[in-house]
């Protein structure tokens, strides 16, 4: 399986919408970071967005360098990458 491209080395804050259903990128080639914009299509069909309904009102720090753990939130995995 190949890498995800890292869209950004640090979390992004997003406001969300309790209930409302989100598509966060996985591939990181989105130019709608953080969320799908269907470019994982053409990245070479290992990646589908992660599909989630948000549980509270409010900021959120989704993960931007696609190698959490958590996705799609940030769990501070970023700082370990090379
Ligand atoms: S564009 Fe990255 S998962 Fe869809």
């Amino acid at each position: 399986m190949s890498e995800p491209k890292i869209a950004g080395r640090g979390p992004v804050k997003v406001e969300l919408k309790e209930g409302e259903t989100y598509a966060f990128c996985t591939c990181g080639y989105s130019e709608n970071q953080p969320f799908c914009d269907g470019s994982h299509k053409s990245a070479d069909g290992q990646f589908a967005p992660k599909v989630f309904k948000a549980e509270k009102d409010g900021p959120a720090f989704l993960c931007m360098c696609k190698h959490t753990n958590n996705a799609p939130f940030c769990d501070g995995t970023h700082g370990s990458l090379d």
